[in-house]
């Protein structure tokens, strides 16, 4: 087993693992196997969401775990279409239910889905699902500082996360130090920037070459030492593995700056603005 990740603390006084393994599309009986060999090469963060369809494979993964329940963090995301405080709270429980779990560790709104604007309903019954001890944190994904401003206006609670594109050619700059700001810790999904990661781009394979590392380790040793939680994704365990060894190196500031420098205006991977995206 690989060392296990660091944790961090959230704004609720929960913490998080400092990497998360990013569970879509493994579904099915694959889908099971590489998420249940994630948790035994030392992953406790798992990352699903409703509109994954898999939440029942993430379950039945932690139920295979020789891992207790209480040392996993279990993050799933609300769907579009449940965004309104009664469909908000009916989704919770059936993401539950889907997992077999009594309680989920962290929930996210999925998108804000502006054109609809009903994030706020969403956010409310969250609170609630709080409240109740199904979810013990609750945070967003894809949030803009418009969005954040807005939920922690209306209810006084300020989300523990905020999920959002990350990765070499979208560093997120601005919306980090929002996120820092308010004191809402950010999560990177497509650390790696998935199927087009920068492994060839100078700053990435240097540093690799420099400190005797895989370029992809380079690349969330990156989100680490920026603050950022990446959730990278592999059904291959080798890598698996890999991607959880960043503890052992440190990138110099200069490495840091030179990959952040990679980043270009149009990085995002398939123009998933918060501001127009619907996930439904
Ligand atoms: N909140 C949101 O809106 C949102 C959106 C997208 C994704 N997410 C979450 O973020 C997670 C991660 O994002 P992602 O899956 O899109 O992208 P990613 O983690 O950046 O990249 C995954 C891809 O990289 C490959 N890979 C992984 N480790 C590697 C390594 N060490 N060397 C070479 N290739 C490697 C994987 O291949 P193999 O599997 O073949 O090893 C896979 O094709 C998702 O699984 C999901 O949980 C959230």
């Amino acid at each position: 087993m690989t060392e296990l990740a660091p944790t961090l603390p959230l704004n609720d006084g929960n913490r998080i693992p400092a990497i998360g393994f990013g569970t879509y599309p493994l579904r099915g009986q694959e889908g099971v196997d590489a998420i249940t060999s994630a948790i035994e090469v030392g992953y406790r963060s798992l990352d699903t969401a409703f509109n994954y369809e898999n939440e029942g494979a993430v379950g039945e993964a932690v139920r295979r775990a020789a891992v207790p329940r209480d040392e996993l963090f279990i993050t799933s995301k609300l769907p579009g279409r449940y965004h309104g405080r009664d469909l908000t709270a009916q989704a919770v429980r059936e993401s539950l239910w889907r997992l077999g779990l009594e309680h989920l560790d962290l929930y996210l709104i999925h998108w804000p889905n502006p054109s609809v604007d009903r994030f706020a309903e969403a956010w409310d019954a969250l609170v609630t699902a709080q409240q109740e001890g199904l979810v013990r944190s609750i945070g967003v994904s894809n949030f803009t500082e418009e969005h954040l401003r807005r939920i922690i206006a209306a209810t006084d609670v300020t989300p523990a996360v905020n999920q959002i594109e990350m990765h070499p050619y979208f560093p997120q700059t601005g919306m980090r130090a929002v996120n820092a700001e308010l004191g809402i810790q950010t999560e990177a999904w497509s650390p790696l920037g998935k199927g087009s990661a920068p492994y060839e781009e100078e700053p990435v394979a240097t540093a690799a070459a420099a400190h005797g590392v895989t370029p992809a380790q380079v690349i969330l040793r990156w989100h680490v030492q920026l603050g950022s939680v990446p959730i990278p994704k592999s059904a291959t365990p080798s890598r698996q593995a890999e991607n959880l060894d960043v503890f052992g190196f440190e990138l110099t500031d200069a490495e840091v700056a030179a990959i952040t420098a990679l980043g270009r205006p149009d990085g995002r991977l398939f123009g998933g603005d918060p501001d127009v995206h619907e996930e439904q």
